[in-house]
C-alpha cells in the first residue's frame, strides 16, 4: 500500500486508542505514534526511572513519567489498548537461564508480560537492539516470543534499519509487535528510498566546545579526517570512514568518548555531533524541545537510546490500519 494509502486510509479512522509508554526514555517511540495516530491517540499512563529523560520527557509532553516499573503494581496503572515499551537489553544478561513465564520474573520484559496480563491490551510494541535476536543462542528471543504466545498473543517480529525509512542514520533494531486478536492481519511496511542527506541533519553555526581543534584527540585524527561530506567514527584507537553516506548507529555512550563517537570536518574544523544534530540523525521533528540545563552526555545518551522516529512512525501506521481491517 503506498504511502498516500496509508494516510487516505487513516484520515478517516475515527476510533481512539489508549496508550500506555513503558521505558519511555524520551518519548521517541511515543512520538512516532502520535504521529501516525494523530487525534485517534490518548497517552494515559508513561514510566521512566531516569531522572534526566523525565525531564526531557515532561518538557514536550507536559507529562512526568511514573518511576521504576518493577515497583507499579498492574491494577495501578489505567486501562489501555496498547502498551510501547522499548525495553533496556542489559536486562537480558541473565534471561538465557530463565525457562518460562512464570519463572522469569525480575527481567524488565517480564514486567511488560506481567502488565499485559492484567490488562490484555489489543497490541503490545517492543523495540530492542538488532543484537538481541542472536542473544544466548536465541534462546532470549525465543523465551519472549514464547511468552507473548502463553499469553495469547500473535507475534510478528522483523528487524528494520532506519536508513530504509526516511533517516540517515545506519541503525538495525528488532520490532516485535504482538496482537491479541489473532484475526488482525499486520504488515511490516516497504522500504521507502532515502531522500535526506547526513548534510541535511547537520547545524550550520555550532558552539566551539563540539570541535576537536587544538584538543588531544585532534592531532591523532586530523591526518584522517579530510572528506567533509563524509561521517566518521572515532573506535578508540582509530578513526573509520563511514561510506554508505549514512550516520553510523548513535549509541548511547557516545558523550563518554565511548566506542563509535561520529565525527564530522566542517569550515570550521573537525568536530562530534551536537545532541540536536543527533536528534536529527533519529528524525526528531525541530520543535522536539532539548532542555538547556542538561549537560550533553545525559543528552547524547538519551537519543543514542531512543528511537528513529520514522520508522516507529510506520510502523505505527501499519498497526492502526491492521486494527481497523478487523
Ligand atoms: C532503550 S531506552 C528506551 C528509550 C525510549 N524508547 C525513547 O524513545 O526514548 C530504555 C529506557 O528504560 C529506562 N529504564 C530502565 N530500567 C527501568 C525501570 N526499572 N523502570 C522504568 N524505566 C526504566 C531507562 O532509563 C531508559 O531510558
Amino acid at each position: 500500500m503506498t504511502k498516500l494509502m496509508n494516510d487516505n486510509a487513516i484520515a478517516n479512522i475515527k476510533t481512539s486508542f489508549k496508550v500506555i509508554d513503558l521505558f519511555a526514555g524520551i518519548g521517541g517511540i511515543r512520538l512516532g505514534f502520535e504521529k501516525a495516530f494523530k487525534s485517534n491517540v490518548d497517552f494515559v499512563f508513561s514510566s521512566e526511572i531516569d531522572a534526566h529523560s523525565q525531564k526531557t520527557y515532561c518538557l514536550n509532553f507536559k507529562d512526568t513519567p511514573h518511576g521504576d516499573i518493577t515497583q507499579i503494581e498492574a491494577n495501578s496503572i489505567p486501562s489501555h489498548d496498547i502498551v510501547l515499551a522499548g525495553f533496556p537489553c542489559q536486562a537480558f544478561s541473565i534471561a538465557g537461564k530463565r525457562k518460562g513465564f512464570n519463572d522469569t520474573r525480575g527481567t524488565l520484559f517480564f514486567d511488560v508480560a506481567r502488565i499485559a496480563k492484567y490488562h490484555k491490551p489489543k497490541v503490545i510494541f517492543l523495540e530492542n537492539v538488532k543484537g538481541f535476536v542472536g542473544h544466548d543462542k536465541g534462546n532470549t528471543f525465543l523465551t519472549v516470543q514464547n511468552t507473548l504466545q502463553e499469553l495469547n498473543y500473535k507475534v510478528y517480529s522483523k528487524v528494520l534499519n532506519a536508513k530504509d525509512y526516511g533517516v540517515p542514520q545506519n541503525r538495525e533494531r528488532i520490532y516485535i509487535i504482538a496482537f491479541l486478536d489473532h484475526g488482525v492481519k499486520f504488515e511490516f511496511p516497504e522500504k521507502i528510498k532515502l531522500s535526506k542527506s547526513i548534510k541535511d541533519c547537520l547545524l550550520p553555526e555550532v558552539n566551539h566546545k563540539y570541535y576537536y581543534n587544538g584538543k588531544p584527540l585532534f592531532q591523532r585524527i586530523k591526518d584522517d579526517i579530510v572528506n567533509p561530506n563524509s561521517i566518521y567514527q572515532w573506535r578508540r584507537q582509530y578513526v573509520r570512514e563511514n561510506k554508505n553516506n549514512v550516520c553510523p548507529t548513535l549509541t548511547a555512550n557516545m558523550g563518554t568518548g565511548g566506542h563509535n563517537v561520529p565525527i564530522i570536518k566542517d569550515s570550521h574544523g573537525i568536530r562530534k555531533l551536537t545532541p540536536r544534530e543527533c536528534a536529527n540523525f533519529q528524525g526528531f521533528p525541530d520543535n522536539y524541545l532539548i532542555p538547556t540545563d542538561t549537560v550533553d552526555s545525559h543528552l547524547y545518551k538519551q537519543f543514542g537510546n531512543s528511537v528513529s522516529i520514522n520508522v516507529i512512525e510506520q510502523l505505527a501506521k501499519k498497526i492502526l490500519i491492521a486494527l481497523e481491517k478487523k
